[in-house]
């Protein structure tokens, strides 16, 4: 999405790392971006993580970039390699890098994730910052906050806001010797007033819809104790099955399985969807019982079985597990569950 939205160069955060070094580095480089961190290490060889500063050509100035992360800053990630990542002191860090980067560079950019705060003070007192965007908080400011005097010049603190809310533009007047001599500074809202951008809706409803089918694949895998295939399989209620598994029909249509959403009406209870998960099918699955499909409001083949449009292939549960039974058949729900005479029970 930062690829669509244009970014440039973007400051590691603590949460960027979560899917391991290599997806972010390669997100980074098919979406067209560049890292930067300037005080996340490797510690087993001491040296930067990222880039500790990149440096961009910008209306025909050198602008580098620069980024730090909170010390106490926990990286989350996913990936055990983490443990070989380490925070180094933001000032130190700084101090190291600066006067390097400002022989190379006409402005210095510095992107914070130290609150707004912290950030102020850094830039007081760290020579060589001309303008520093705070990330990572709710908006503080919203206007930039001017660090520093006539004498040492002003340095800038803008806010930048936290998740996206915002949209800032920083123009600034900058004289041949890269002081700072004006500037002007909006920030937008990204509220409803925005009209949506159709790329990025689209791309958002698809990463929903995603999650939305692993949830529920989830949940069926985990009723069947087996995976089964993706979204497009249909249920097709028991009356369907009962076309040519008679016996297993009979014997299921006597059992209370047949009548669970019964039990649940008896108590008024039919609408709570803590109940329907185990007294229906596919509740929240794809396809799965809603209140006008009523082939499928109870304990059905399916439930068990899974999707019957699976029949015959290696996702199809020919014989459910014992496991499966005890997703249902909890302690709570039902604390004499013995599988044996269970099923002796319910046999077909
Ligand atoms: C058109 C007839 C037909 C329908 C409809 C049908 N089945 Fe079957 N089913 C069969 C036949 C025939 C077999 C045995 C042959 C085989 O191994 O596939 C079978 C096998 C099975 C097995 C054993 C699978 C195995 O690999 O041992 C199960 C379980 C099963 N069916 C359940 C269902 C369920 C649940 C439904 C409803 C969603 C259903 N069937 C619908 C004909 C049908
Ligand atoms: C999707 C949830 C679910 C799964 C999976 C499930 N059951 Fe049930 N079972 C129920 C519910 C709900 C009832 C109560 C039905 C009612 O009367 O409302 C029930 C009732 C029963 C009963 C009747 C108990 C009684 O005496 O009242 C038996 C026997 C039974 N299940 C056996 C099994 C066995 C064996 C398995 C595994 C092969 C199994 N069930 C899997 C939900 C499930
Ligand atoms: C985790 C699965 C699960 C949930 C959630 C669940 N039930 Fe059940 N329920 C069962 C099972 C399994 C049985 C059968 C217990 C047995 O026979 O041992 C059962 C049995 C019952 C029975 C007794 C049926 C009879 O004829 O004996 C009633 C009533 C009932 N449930 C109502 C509810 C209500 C109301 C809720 C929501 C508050 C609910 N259940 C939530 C699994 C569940
Ligand atoms: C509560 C869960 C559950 C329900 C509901 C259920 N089954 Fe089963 N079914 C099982 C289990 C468990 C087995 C395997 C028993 C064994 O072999 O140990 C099985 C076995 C079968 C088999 C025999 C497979 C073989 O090759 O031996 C067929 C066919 C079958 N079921 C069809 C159906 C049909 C049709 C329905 C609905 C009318 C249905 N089942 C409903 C749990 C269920």
């Amino acid at each position: 999405m930062m690829g669509v939205l244009g970014y440039d160069v973007v400051n590691v955060g603590p949460n960027d790392l979560l899917y391991g070094l290599e997806t972010l580095e390669e997100t980074a480089a098919k979406s067209g971006f560049k890292l930067v961190s300037s005080n996340i290490l490797r510690k087993s060889t001491g040296k930067h993580l990222f880039d500790p500063y990149v440096i961009q050509e910008m209306a025909g100035f050198k602008v580098a970039f620069l980024g730090v992360v909170r010390e106490n800053a926990r990286l989350q990630s996913a990936t055990k390699e983490t443990d070989d990542f380490a925070v180094a002191d933001v000032e130190e860090s700084l101090k190291e890098i600066i006067p390097k980067v400002r022989e190379k560079a006409d402005l210095v950019v510095l992107f914070s994730h130290l609150g707004s705060r912290t950030s102020q003070k850094l830039v007081d007192e760290i020579d060589g910052i001309d303008v520093a965007f705070n990330g990572g908080d709710p908006l503080v400011n919203s206007r930039p906050f001017e660090v520093g005097n006539e004498e040492v010049g002003f340095s800038l603190v803008c806010s930048a806001g936290d998740r996206g809310k915002y949209m800032g533009a920083l123009r600034l007047v900058v004289s041949e010797h890269g002081d700072i001599l004006r500037h002007t500074h909006e920030l937008h809202a990204l509220d409803k007033n925005v009209p949506e951008n159709e790329e990025m809706r689209a791309r958002l409803n698809d990463f929903k819809e995603q999650l939305r089918e692993v949830k529920k694949r989830e949940r069926v895998e985990s009723v069947v104790g087996q995976e089964t295939a993706g979204p497009k399989e249909k249920f097709l209620g028991a009356s369907v099955c009962g076309r040519c598994h008679e016996s297993a029909y009979e014997s299921w249509r006597e059992s209370s399985h047949a009548h669970s959403l019964a039990s649940l009406e008896g108590k008024s209870m039919e609408q709570s969807g803590d109940c329907l998960q185990c007294h229906v099918t596919g509740h929240k699955d794809p396809g799965g019982y809603s209140v006008n499909k009523t082939d499928l409001a109870m304990v059905t083949c399916e439930q068990c079985h899974g999707y019957g449009t699976l029949h015959g292939s290696d996702g199809f549960v020919a014989r459910p597990t014992v496991e499966s039974c005890k997703t249902c058949h909890d302690t709570e729900n039902s604390p004499h569950f013995d599988y044996a005479s269970y099923w002796e029970t319910i046999a077909h």
